[in-house]
């Protein structure tokens, strides 16, 4: 790996804690400078309701003015006309270029929030204030930023890295099971590429997070899921399509190539996106232990570690045939040909394009996974 950025270059723009809500407008402060007047909320309404006033108050303690746009809560309101009315209300509140914009909300307001970063005004600073474990762990690193259109999801979008990022897991305690699973299946993720030490630690949080001690487990493995993303990142950081080494950024999309299918055929209604990651994991090491690229230990170990995170939605209506022509339409497709990340071993992350995978294990390994977990 080429370079593990520092503790110290994380945590001088990651702030992650529990309790410590209060003390984002310092943070703020410390990542805009002094130059700074105003800083643009955008949130939804209800994350806005439980949290807004205490993000508010703690701004304006430390010297900015505020204002707000909220989004409509949901996928269906990551769009080019949510953009354009936050942007709207940017320029009304008379944002100007040494102002920032504040995410305050899961993925959705994140991806959203920077986009619109990204482009007023040619570009102003961007803090993610992330309250979903996904957008804790995933989305508010890294740079991605976008909408979605009807030509298809984050189709459009810029790379505008956050200037600062900061959390206070005791937001997770309002997230509904479900979001919480979601967030999860994508930490398994993130430790089935780093390697065994986080998938187990992983396993053992969630095994057991009614324990007193669990909140500082989860700080400390949130902290771990952001450095190995932000590593990953640093090595490809705008995901080099010519690409197709284990360095790649491609690798995050881990367990995405059936995860973007099983949405696909249900529409986007059924699974939170997470969870269809959870399958995605599975399937990812069934079939390349059916490649005999695998071993048969570290297939088991994924599939209690999936299972130790929550319940999945049930597979029970999912048809073989209509998910395999699915894997055709996956966005992360190169000149038609798919490309798909599998695991040597725990750790051991490799991209196999299309022609070495022969449709047929491909498929048949996909009627057998679906037929065990009905
Ligand atoms: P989300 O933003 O839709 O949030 C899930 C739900 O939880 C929403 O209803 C939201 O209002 C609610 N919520 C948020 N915080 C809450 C809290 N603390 N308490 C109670 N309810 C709360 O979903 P998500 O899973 O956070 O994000 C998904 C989005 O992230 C997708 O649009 C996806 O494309 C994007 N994403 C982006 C990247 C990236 O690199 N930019 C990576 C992964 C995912
Ligand atoms: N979530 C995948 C990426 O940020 O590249």
């Amino acid at each position: 790996m080429k370079k593990v950025p520092s503790a110290d270059d994380l945590l001088s723009m990651i702030e992650i804690g529990s309790g410590n809500l209060a003390s984002i407008g310092e943070f703020a402060r410390r990542r805009l400078g002094n130059g700074a007047q105003r800083v643009f909320i955008v949130s939804n309404k209800k994350v806005f309701g439980l949290y807004g006033r205490q993000v508010e108050t703690s701004l304006k303690k430390a010297g900015f003015l505020t204002a707000t746009a909220l989004i409509g809560d949901g996928e269906r309101f990551k769009t080019l006309r949510s953009a354009e009315r936050v942007l709207a209300a940017m320029a009304a509140a008379r944002i100007e270029r040494t102002d920032a914009v504040l995410s305050l909300g899961g993925g959705v307001v994140g991806d959203l929030g920077g986009f619109a970063a990204s482009i007023y005004l040619r570009g102003i600073k961007h803090i993610q204030l992330p309250t979903t474990l996904l957008a804790m762990i995933d989305s508010s690193v890294g740079g991605k930023t976008g909408v979605n259109a009807s030509f298809g999801k984050n189709t459009i979008g810029a790379f505008h890295p956050a200037a600062g990022v900061f959390a206070d897991v005791d937001c997770l305690s309002t997230l509904p099971e479900r979001e919480m699973t979601a967030g999860a299946c994508e930490m398994v993720k993130h430790a089935a590429l780093a390697g065994k030490g986080l998938l187990k630690r992983t396993q053992a949080h969630f095994s057991c997070r009614s324990q007193p001690e669990a909140g500082e487990r989860l700080v400390s493995l949130v902290r771990e899921n952001i450095a190995f993303k932000a590593m990953v990142v640093d090595q490809d950081p705008f995901e080099d399509i010519k690409r197709t080494d284990g360095r790649s950024r491609k690798i995050l999309n881990f367990g995405h190539t059936l995860a973007h299918a099983l949405e696909k055929v249900t529409n986007y209604r059924y699974f939170r996106h997470g969870e269809a990651v959870g399958y995605g994991i599975l399937y990812a090491a069934e079939l390349a232990k059916k490649l005999a690229i695998c071993d048969k230990q570290s297939v088991e170990l994924l599939y209690d570690v999936v299972h130790s995170v929550g319940a999945l939605p049930s597979l029970a209506a999912i048809e073989p045939r209509q998910v395999f022509e699915a894997f055709q339409f996956d966005k992360k497709n190169i000149s038609g040909s798919l490309q798909m990340v599998l695991l040597r071993g725990i750790g051991r992350p490799i991209i196999l394009s299309g022609d070495k995978i022969p449709p047929k294990t491909a498929f048949s390994t996909l009627e057998a996974f679906l037929k065990l977990q009905k």
